[in-house]
């Protein structure tokens, strides 16, 4: 019989062991594996391996590394009408139906231990609405507060896709409509030893896993989200991470700076709490808005400090962005230099020997391949970064115990609340941290930010008594 004019195409660049077992397996398995192998691009790998995996490649280019400017907020200096007429002009933007929300939710949350999509984490302090429920529901109010129903766009994986349809279909979208809520999965890219040969993990299928949150764009555009956009007359992408229930979602004013900037792309920053915090870093590079992860900055440059003892390198960034529909189109077309870049992550990758036994690797075994989507910053025309205040903006889900873990994450969902209590006038009794003494909690549909909040206490005929279990929902 003929060889497979893929397995051929394996072979000759010498990635033939991926076929090893091809003729013991059943046809069905046969056509999965095919059908795997048909996803991968092996001049791309034979490139990241050159460039990624091979003695002498190229570490992270620190030349010339400036910290990154940021429009700096009101109450840290920054000019109150600036920030009041870009509020006004994303309230326009929003009230126009100009601006969807996107989430990437494809990644695997192996550090939090839990075992399903990570949106469906339960996280509210005493409803425990999940993560997509809390998005779910800000992004409803929103489209209420500004009279359009707002698009809500999910990034999913492979892993996760269909459990998280799932889970959206049992709860009925949490109130928003089917046909707003639009789920989408990202690309795959194969696993490779630390020699550049592919894993297998079995004997008919191949190691792959998520490309990445930089994958999202060239996946906005292969599942038809950007001609969706186009059709609805959306231009503006709220986007930000699965893990994090305090974001604005939806943030007029940061909206606002990024329409008036004519910014292609525009990203929040908040001040590092401390130089090790596991944050990437806002910097300027060639004269282009750059991220360095946290684990590419040198530990003595997240250290240095300036004449006024401040952090040099202070801007993190917390994963949230604004995009311009056809900069992500643009992107995604990729042409000539204009590609994100891949990075390595050395993990331990389950697979298989020579004769086929499954193995678990007791150390890095080998290298996951990801684009992250900052990268694209540099491309961008006008990238703006604007402050944000932490408590309002970021308190990530990310580890089981200590730091960005639910415990945190749930005290600072009450300090919230607790804060725009008594920003309103009612009596609360908190700690010096700011956390109350009951266990309250705001949902969504009655304040989603200090506004909104504002304007619902204020419609209450009768204040209700803060006691523990108090939900205002
Ligand atoms: C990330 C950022 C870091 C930032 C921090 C803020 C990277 C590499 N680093 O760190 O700069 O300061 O968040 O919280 O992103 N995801 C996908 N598909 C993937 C991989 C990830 O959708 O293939 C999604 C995850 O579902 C999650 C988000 O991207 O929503 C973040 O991924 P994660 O790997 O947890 O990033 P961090 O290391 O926490």
């Amino acid at each position: 019989m003929a060889q497979h004019p893929l397995i051929q195409k394996f072979e000759q660049a010498g990635q033939g062991h991926v076929f090893a077992f091809f003729a013991q397996l059943p046809p069905a398995a046969q056509e999965q594996l095919l059908a795997e192998a048909g996803e991968i691009d092996l001049d791309e790998i034979a490139h990241l391996t050159k460039t990624l995996l091979q003695k002498g490649a190229a570490s992270v280019n620190l030349q010339g590394l400036e910290p990154s400017p940021y429009e700096l907020r009101p109450e840290s200096g920054g000019n109150a009408a600036d920030w009041a007429r870009a509020k006004a002009t994303g309230e326009a933007a929003l009230r126009a139906g100009r601006v969807a929300a996107f989430t990437v939710a494809g990644g695997q949350g192996t550090r939090l231990g839990y075992d399903g999509p990570k949106g469906t984490y339960p996280v509210t302090p005493l409803k425990q609405k999940t993560l997509f429920q809390v998005f779910a529901e800000k992004i409803r109010a929103a489209g209420l507060r500004y009279g359009k129903a707002i698009h809500w766009f999910i990034m999913t994986s492979h892993q996760n896709h269909a459990a998280t349809e799932a889970f959206f279909k049992e709860h009925k979208f949490f109130g928003l409509a089917e046909t707003h809520v639009h789920f989408f999965r990202q690309g795959r890219m194969p696993a490779v030893d630390l020699q550049g040969k592919i894993l297998l993990d079995s004997k008919q299928s191949i190691a792959m896993s998520p490309d990445g949150h930089g994958g999202s764009l060239r996946a906005l555009e292969r599942s038809g989200a950007l001609d969706l956009m186009e059709r609805e007359g959306i231009d503006t992408i709220s986007y930000f991470q699965v893990d994090n229930p305090l974001v604005r979602a939806i943030d007029p004013a940061f909206i606002g700076w990024h329409i008036e900037r004519r910014s292609e792309m525009s990203s929040k920053m908040v001040p590092k709490a401390y130089p090790e915090e596991k944050l990437g870093h806002f910097c300027v590079q060639d004269g282009k808005l750059v991220v360095i992860e946290y684990s590419d900055l040198p530990m003595e440059m997240q250290r240095e400090t300036d004449s006024n003892g401040r952090l040099r390198y202070l801007a993190g960034s917390i994963a949230i962005h604004v995009l311009d529909r056809q900069f992500v189109r643009r992107m995604a077309a990729g042409g000539e230099g204009v590609a994100l870049p891949f990075h390595r992550a050395d993990k331990k990758i389950p697979t298989i020997d020579a004769q086929g036994n499954p193995v678990k690797p007791e150390k890095a075994n080998g290298v996951k391949f990801e684009m992250f989507v900052f990268d694209a910053l540099p491309f961008a025309k006008n990238p703006v970064v604007i402050e944000t205040l932490r408590a309002d903006d970021f308190s990530p889900v990310k580890n089981a115990e200590g730091v960005d873990s639910p415990k945190t994450c749930r005290e600072d969902q009450l300090r919230q609340f607790a804060r725009w209590l008594k920003a309103n006038g009612a009596e609360i009794a908190t700690d010096d941290t700011g956390l109350p003494s009951v266990a309250i909690e705001v949902g969504p549909l009655f304040g989603y930010d200090e506004d909104s909040f504002a304007e619902s206490w204020a419609r209450l005929s009768e204040k209700p008594r803060l006691a523990e279990g108090l939900y205002l929902g």
